[in-house]
C-alpha cells in the first residue's frame, strides 16, 4: 500500500517512546504508599530495596519491647544502616522507655507491612522514604542492560502488521532480530544478507523518499546524505550495514550504532543516547507496505535517523537529551520523550527563512514529510517548556510541528529545561571513558572542573600562538 499527502494516510512509524514513558507511570507499577517526605536519595543498585527512615518510641524496651521490635525487623530481613535511641522526655517506665531513630533498607513491597507491624509494637512511628533514583547505565557496557523491548507492535502480536499473516516474513523478521538481542557491547556489528525481496522494498522507499530530500530536508541532513552515498554504500540497489555507517558515524560525531530486536522503552533509549549510542533495528518492513511500517523498521533508523546524526550540533543535542534521563522521574522521562517526539522525529527548523526538515518521523515518511511543509498544520517555535506538555498525535499526521531556529538555539534551551529537572545529582560524561560520572560530592564536581581547566589552558596557549 503506498501513501499520499493528506492526513487520511497512514503515517510512518506511528508508536512513539511517550506511550511506553506514560506506562511507567500506571498507578500498578508505582511503589508502595507512604508518607513520603524525601530526605536525600539512594541510587537504584538493585531494583527492588528502598531506604526508609523510621523514628517511633518503644515503652519498656529493656524488657519485652526491643525483642518483639527486632522480631518484626527481622522478619521484614531489613538492612539496618543506623540506629540511635535516646530516652523519652516524659518516660511512663523511666530509662526504659526509649525513642528510636533507624535507617534502614527493605524490600519495596513489604514497606508498609513493617510500618503497620511496627505500630503495633510502638508508639508514634513516623516513616520516611527515601527517594530511589531509577537504575541507569553508567557505562557503556552496561547499555548491555538496556533492552527492555515493547513486543506488541511486532507482527507476532499486532493483528494490524502488514506481515501478520505471513509466517515466512515473521520468521525472517525474528531471525534477524535475534542478532539484536544477542549482541553484547564491544562486538563488530552483525551484518545481515539481504535478500532480492528486501532490497526491493528499500528501493522503494529509498527511491520516492530522494525524490523529496533537495527540497524538503534541511541542509544538514542532506549534505550527510551525500557523504552517506559515498562512503556507506546507500544507494538504491542496497542497504547499507551498521557497521559501516557505525564507523563514518564515530569519526564524524562520536555516535555509534547499535543492533536492537524492536522498539526499545522509553528510558533505555534515552539512555544509550546519553553514551552517543544510537539504538538500531535491522530488519525491514513487509513488501505489502513500503510506504508505512507500524515499527521502526531499517528504512526508518537509516534513512530517517542516521544523517542527522553525522551532524555535530545534532549529535550534541541528542546526548543533552539521553543526559538528562539518566536517573530521572517516570513524569520527566515522559516529558523528555514528548521533547523527543517533537524534535528528534518530528522537528521543523528555520533556514533561511525556510521551514525544513530533520526530523526522522518526516525523513522517513513521503506523505508527513510533504504534509508537514505544505502550509496546512499549524507551526510553533520550539520551546520545552510548552512542548513537554503538548498532547502528541500518534493516529494520523502531527496538528502542530514545532520550529527550531537552529540546533545550536535547541541545545541551548534544552540544557536550560534540563537543568531544571529535579534531581538531586547532576552527571558528567567522559568521553575518553565512555562513562557517566554522578556529580553528587564537591570532591567529585572540583576533579571535573580540574580536567575542564586543563582544556581551558590548552585553548588559550593556542590562541595566544594564533594571536
Ligand atoms: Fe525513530
Amino acid at each position: 500500500m503506498k501513501t499520499e499527502v493528506g492526513p487520511q494516510c497512514l503515517p510512518e512509524r506511528r508508536r512513539s517512546l511517550i506511550e511506553d514513558a506514560r506506562k511507567g507511570r500506571d498507578p500498578g507499577s508505582s511503589a508502595p504508599e507512604l508518607a513520603d517526605h524525601s530526605v536525600g536519595f539512594t541510587l537504584d543498585q538493585e531494583g527492588d530495596k528502598t531506604m526508609v527512615t523510621l523514628v517511633f518510641t518503644l515503652r519498656n524496651a529493656k524488657n519485652s519491647g526491643l525483642s518483639r521490635a527486632v522480631k518484626i525487623f527481622e522478619a521484614f530481613e531489613a538492612r539496618i544502616h543506623h540506629m540511635e535511641t535516646r530516652p523519652v522526655r516524659k518516660a511512663k517506665n523511666g530509662a526504659d522507655d526509649l525513642d528510636f531513630f533507624i535507617r534502614c533498607e527493605v524490600h519495596s513491597s513489604g514497606v508498609n507491612t513493617l510500618i503497620n507491624s511496627l505500630r503495633k509494637v510502638a508508639e508514634d512511628v513516623s516513616a520516611t522514604k527515601e527517594e530511589k533514583v531509577p537504575w541507569f547505565p553508567r557505562k557503556i557496557r552496561d547499555l548491555d542492560r538496556c533492552h527492555r523491548l515493547i513486543t506488541k507492535f511486532e507482527p507476532d502480536l499486532d493483528q494490524d502488521h502488514p506481515g501478520h499473516r505471513d509466517p515466512e516474513y515473521r520468521e525472517r523478521r525474528s531471525q534477524i532480530a535475534s542478532l539484536g538481542l544477542n549482541y553484547k557491547q564491544g562486538e563488530p556489528l552483525p551484518r545481515v544478507e539481504y535478500t532480492t525481496e528486501e532490497i526491493a522494498t528499500w528501493k522503494e522507499v529509498y527511491t520516492k523518499l530522494t525524490t523529496l530530500y533537495p527540497s524538503h530536508a534541511c541542509k544538514q541532513f542532506v549534505d550527510a546524505f551525500q557523504m552517506l552515498e559515498k562512503h556507506c554504500g546507500y544507494g538504491a540497489d542496497n542497504i547499507p550495514q551498521l557497521q559501516d555507517i557505525s564507523s563514518f558515524l564515530k569519526e564524524r560525531t562520536g555516535f555509534r550504532l547499535r543492533p536492537i530486536a524492536g522498539l526499545l522503552s522509553a528510558r533505555d533509549f534515552l539512555a544509550s543516547l546519553a553514551f552517543r549510542v544510537f539504538q538500531c533495528t535491522q530488519y525491514i518492513r513487509h513488501s505489502s507496505s513500503p510506504m508505512h511500517s507500524p515499527e521502526p523498521d531499517c528504512c526508518h533508523e537509516l534513512l530517517g535517523h542516521i544523517p542527522m546524526l553525522a551532524d555535530k550540533q545534532f549529535a550534541q543535542f541528542s546526548q543533552e537529551l539521553g543526559l538528562a534521563s539518566l536517573g530521572a522521574s517516570d513524569e520527566d522521562i515522559e516529558k523528555l520523550s514528548t521533547l523527543y517526539w517533537f524534535t528528534i522525529e518530528f522537528g521543523l527548523c528555520k533556514q533561511n527563512g525556510i521551514l525544513k526538515a530533520y526530523g526522522a518521523g518526516l525523513l522517513s515518511s513521503y506523505g508527513e514529510l510533504m504534509y508537514s511543509l505544505s502550509g496546512e498544520p499549524q507551526y510553533e517555535t520550539f520551546d520545552p517548556e510548552v512542548t513537554a506538555l503538548r498532547t502528541y498525535q500518534d493516529q494520523t499526521f502531527q496538528p502542530v510541528y514545532f520550529v527550531s531556529e537552529s540546533f545550536e538555539d535547541a541545545k541551548s534551551k534544552l540544557w536550560i529545561y534540563a537543568s531544571k529537572i529535579r534531581k538531586a545529582f547532576s552527571v558528567h560524561y567522559d568521553p575518553l571513558t565512555c562513562s557517566v560520572e554522578v556529580l553528587d560530592k564537591p570532591h567529585k564536581v572540583k576533579e571535573v572542573l580540574t580536567q575542564i581547566w586543563e582544556e581551558l589552558k590548552n585553548l588559550s596557549f593556542a590562541l595566544d600562538k594564533l594571536s
